[in-house]
């Protein structure tokens, strides 16, 4: 089957395979028959919008008295259908009352009696065939479709992330009506996101996502949220087989379409589909050494989430994750007047209560406890109008604009595509964060934890110029392993400071200064210098925080000598813990 057919060219081969010439329609996703209600509009005889996010009503305009569009009493579909009503005189809404309908609300499901009694009320005013199938489920020009019931012919599209999508209505529904529910990677969000996941900005952003994961060979990785299993298809073929990959969703719709997917592009057995909730992950601690997330976050509570899988990473596993983020404008490549620009900066404000889809993300993450983030907000670029993700981008931008702003967007969307330079980029949080190898609990005596622990605590002879170690009294950082104040040639002591809690952190018996100073700093620069610069300094009293990297002047009196601790009987080097987290 052609790869390049639209979904009207697809459902019209559809319904002349089942024998039908003309049908009631239903879906949450206008784009995927708008076309159809345009150019054969005589095909199609109620048609119900239900709850739909991105609504342009341009297509509709001409059958606009066969249109019930269903909504929220509030939210997004309560003001998309409230805009798009204005240019569909003629057309039916109803109102789910006290209901906030999203991308990733169960509307059937919370609602089944009430949307089944105002479909079957409303439709049953319009004429339709009953069908002749060939057979009562099978797969035609790229659709997967099921049929139940008897009467006239009711097609059901997918939903976007519903979990139970038409279930719950169907026993309902084919009581009076044929119902033919449609399915497969052409229609509905498994089209957007298998379309999304081609899009080379986004490839590069998730290539981005794993090459700073940096999956080792063998290591176990963990999808949180993998709707049709898109991003795991293109992870499974770069590894070749090298890592178990794991993908949970709590959407069994979408797992079953999943494992089709993968089936059909021979990965079935590089990938286990799972049922689960970001929320409470159905997995031991530490059961993964890499995990990611692409676009969920926005629609569970994100802290839980991360939470959850900072438990299931191994200590030192890396989490990549990446949402959608609102805080930043999208932008469309239109030479549009600055009053248009400005309404369609904004992206669709879906999020849910405790969603994240801002900023505040690198702040949850290195709150969860997660080290050495790498952050790097991305830009999703789309320039091909005919894809299936250009689409509802298009119609919720056009949702915006009054009927005196629609001819200024289509002259210069003409004018954009004659110069070859119809894009529309819209933003995303990106961000990887290591888990750290020691847990960070604070010991409740610190003195007698290094006490412990002095035998570990020996300066070497490679460092002849440690002459004394205090550890600070004073300012300690809260994240801080262990903070002390040193005097002598810095250089030495950072190093010597270093492998001393790096052992302490680890339990590792041996450890060099080169791997401790990048266990606890990376190479990061703090306060304009790094720690291996700071040896050149050659300052005669510094405190050395070993977690954070930072090398600064600080007085010695700030220390009481006498709480030192001996740590070399041969150097008379001594250091006193005022903070130990314990490894
Ligand atoms: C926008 S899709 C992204 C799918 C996939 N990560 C990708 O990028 O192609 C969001 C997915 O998150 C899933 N999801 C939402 N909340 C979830 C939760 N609490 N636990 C698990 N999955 C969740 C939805 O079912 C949906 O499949």
């Amino acid at each position: 089957m052609r790869d390049d057919l639209s979904p009207a060219q697809r459902l019209l081969s559809l319904l002349d395979h089942l024998a039908i010439s003309r049908a009631h329609i239903a879906t949450q996703l206008p784009g995927d028959i708008a076309e159809l209600a345009a150019a054969t509009p005589d095909r199609l005889a109620g048609v119900v919008l239900c709850a739909p996010m991105y609504l342009d009503a341009g297509p509709f305009t001409g059958l606009a008295n066969r249109v019930l569009m269903v909504s929220g009493g509030s939210g997004p579909s309560f003001e998309m259908t409230m805009r798009a009503a204005a240019r569909l005189p003629g057309a039916e809404r109803h109102f789910l009352d006290g209901y906030e309908a999203q991308t990733w609300s169960d509307v059937v499901a919370d609602r089944t009696a009430e949307l089944v009694d105002r479909m079957l009320g409303f439709l049953a005013r319009f004429p339709a065939d009953a069908p002749c199938p060939p057979a009562i489920a099978g797969s035609h020009a790229g659709i997967s479709y099921r049929i139940e019931g008897s009467g006239p012919a009711l097609l059901l599209l997918p939903f976007f992330h519903a979990p139970s999508q038409w279930t719950p209505a169907i026993p309902l529904l084919a009581r009076q009506f044929t119902v033919v529910s449609l399915g497969g990677r052409y229609l509905g969000s498994i089209a957007l996101l298998e379309d999304r996941a081609r899009a080379p900005t986004y490839r590069a952003m998730f290539r981005t996502l794993i090459d700073v994961i940096a999956p080792e060979p063998g290591e176990a990785i963990l999808d949180v949220g993998c709707g049709a299993g898109s991003l795991d298809r293109l992870l499974a073929q770069r590894l070749g087989g090298a890592n178990p990959i794991t993908a949970i969703d709590l959407n069994p719709f979408y797992l079953k379409e999943a494992e089709v997917l993968a089936a059909e592009e021979g990965l079935a057995a590089a990938i286990r589909f799972l049922e689960g909730g970001a929320e409470a992950l159905p997995f031991p601690d530490a059961a993964f050494g890499a995990i990611f997330s692409v676009t969920v976050l926005e629609e569970c509570d994100a802290d839980r989430a991360i939470m959850e899988m900072v438990r299931v990473v191994a200590p030192g596993g890396r989490i990549g994750i990446i949402v959608r983020s609102l805080d930043l404008p999208q932008w469309w490549n239109l030479d549009l007047p600055k009053s248009i620009r400005r309404k369609i900066a904004q992206p669709p404000r879906s999020i849910a209560a405790n969603g994240v889809a801002d900023a505040s993300f690198y702040r949850r993450m290195r709150r969860a406890g997660l080290e050495g983030l790498v952050c790097f907000p991305s830009l999703l670029t789309l320039d091909r109008p005919q894809r299936p993700l250009w689409r509802p981008r298009e119609d919720y931008a056009l949702s915006l604009l009054t009927a005196e702003e629609l001819p200024i967007w289509n002259a210069a969307r003409d004018k954009a595509v004659e110069d070859g330079v119809l894009m529309t980029s819209w933003p995303f949080h990106c961000a990887v964060g290591t888990k750290p190898r020691a847990s960070r609990q604070r010991v409740s005596n610190p003195q007698s934890f290094i006490r412990a622990h002095a035998a570990s605590i020996r300066p070497r002879r490679k460092y002849p110029s440690v002459s004394r170690i205090w550890a600070t009294t004073t300012s300690i950082r809260k994240h801080a392993p262990i903070s002390c104040i040193a005097k002598g040639n810095v250089l030495s002591l950072a190093k010597l400071f270093a492998e001393t809690a790096h052992r302490i952190a680890t339990g590792a018996r041996r450890t060099n200064a080169q791997d401790s100073l990048r266990y606890f700093i990376g190479d990061k620069l703090v306060r304009g210098c790094s720690i291996m610069d700071a040896g050149s300094m050659r300052c005669e009293q510094m405190r050395v925080d070993a977690s954070i990297g930072c090398v600064f002047r600080q007085t010695i009196n700030e220390c009481k000598a006498s709480d030192a601790v001996p740590i070399g009987k041969r150097r008379n080097a001594s250091i006193r813990i005022s903070q130990v987290f314990n490894p």
